[in-house]
């Protein structure tokens, strides 16, 4: 069967400067330093047997610091070429604001350089740009000053926002103000697994607010400078259902993350999204009063489950906001190659279900291009269409990345 995709689909994959890029200097560089130690031996007691036994990288303090990581920051127009020969018609990437804005109020207008020659290089290969401008690091004195916990925060992203945006924004359409706002309310100051490490109910009703706020802000100050430029937030959206169908109290657990999840930073930000989005990694059975299992019959490498239908569900959830849709994220950790190409066409097959039944998705984003570098996992995780060596940088292409890039070169998906 050809499964069509609508005129003008955007087909690519993400990154993040900080996953990326190698040589940053941010509040995640410092954490690294300070908790590689501790990562490595905490390392037998987080994973499997059978994930030690594949990644033993991950008993190594090195593999939880990021250092050049796949020295993108140096090699992008090589990486570019590779998408461009994989059929992309698009990339998103991120601004690193530690770059920006090293220092409270100083810009260094060499970074903006550095980034206008991206934009340049992803045009010149055909591939729109999809901008991130936080994709979760900090300038170190935005840390020093609090984070997203100060009242303050919301000012001097929006500052930063609009100093980018002066400069590049001719040559952006889309820009993602936030990525993932949840992801770092729960792993940084709900867990305590993530910089600042903190478990604290304040923290994270004061980071809700002020992440909220600083996308409204930011919202404001990118269509004061360009009104036609399309804006959203880079969200993550997963899927639930109670473990147990029948149980008032599963369905109530449900409710509840459900709501904190996927719904409470929309109403926060409602009306300052000209589209959305949707990064789709976990279907969760969920059990009261928060146990969450996301195992499926098949999984990734970090033993998340493989669901594509919930793409398909949730999707379906946002047909009712009438707003133009992108998955920004959907991606797995696979070293061996066997399950990518199957999960891509999964995850499209139930997309494209969903544009039948009328949801405006426009876009779809793997994550990622690139092997990277995976947070406080390091680099064992391996969510690349293009594999690294980090030994010698090298790049290859995976067998995965050329099923996808047919569907890509033709936006027809044979199945
Ligand atoms: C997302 C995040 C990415 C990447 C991916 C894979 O939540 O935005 O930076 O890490 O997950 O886990």
């Amino acid at each position: 069967m050809e499964l069509k995709f609508p005129q003008g689909f955007l087909w690519g994959a993400a990154t993040s400067a900080h996953q990326v890029e190698g040589g940053n200097v941010n509040d995640w560089t410092e954490w690294e330093k300070a908790n590689a130690e501790r990562l490595a031996q905490e390392a037998g007691q987080k994973w499997q047997l059978w994930q030690q036994e594949q990644f033993p990288e991950m008993f190594k303090p090195e593999n939880y610091i990021s250092g050049r990581a796949c020295d993108h920051y140096n090699r992008f127009r090589e990486d570019f070429d590779i998408a461009k020969s994989l059929g992309h018609n698009a990339h998103r990437f991120s601004i690193e604001w530690s770059r920006i804005e090293p220092q409270e109020g100083k810009f260094d207008e060499k970074e903006i350089e550095h980034y206008r020659q991206v934009i340049l290089a992803l045009r010149e290969r055909g591939l729109e740009p999809f901008v991130t401008l936080w994709h979760w690091t900090n300038p170190v004195w935005v840390r020093d000053l609090g984070g997203p916990e100060s009242k303050k925060f919301p000012l001097y992203f929006s500052r930063y926002v609009k100093y980018v945006v002066e400069k590049l924004g001719d040559s952006v359409e889309y820009w993602c103000t936030l990525n993932e706002p949840t992801s770092v309310i729960v792993n940084s100051y709900q867990r305590g697994n993530w910089p600042p490490q903190k478990r604290s109910f304040l923290a994270v009703q004061k980071v809700y607010k002020n992440l909220a706020a600083a996308h409204n802000l930011a919202y404001d100050e990118i269509h004061k400078i360009n009104s036609g430029t399309q804006i959203g937030v880079a969200n993550i959206l997963n899927y639930f259902e109670p473990q147990n169908k029948s149980s008032i109290l599963d369905k109530l657990a449900l409710k509840i993350a459900k709501y904190y999840s996927n719904e409470e930073f929309l109403k926060l930000t409602k009306n300052k999204h000209d589209f959305l989005t949707a990064q789709y990694y976990f279907y969760n059975k969920i059990k009261f009063p928060s146990r969450i299992n996301n195992k499926a019959e098949v999984n990734s490498d970090m033993d998340w489950g493989i669901r594509p239908e919930g793409l398909y569900y949730i999707l379906k959830e946002l047909k009712k906001y009438s707003k133009p849709i992108y998955i920004t994220e959907n991606g797995l950790a696979d070293v061996k190659d066997d399950r990518r190409a199957d999960f891509i066409k999964g995850h499209l097959k139930w997309i494209h279900k969903a544009i039948e039944e009328g949801v405006d998705v426009r876009g779809y984003f793997y994550w990622s291009l690139l092997d990277n570098f995976e947070w406080d996992k390091g680099f064992w995780p391996r969510f690349g269409l293009v594999e690294i060596d980090y030994e010698t940088l090298e790049r290859k292409i995976r067998p995965s990345a050329y099923e996808y890039a047919k569907i890509c070169k033709n936006n027809i998906l044979n199945i």
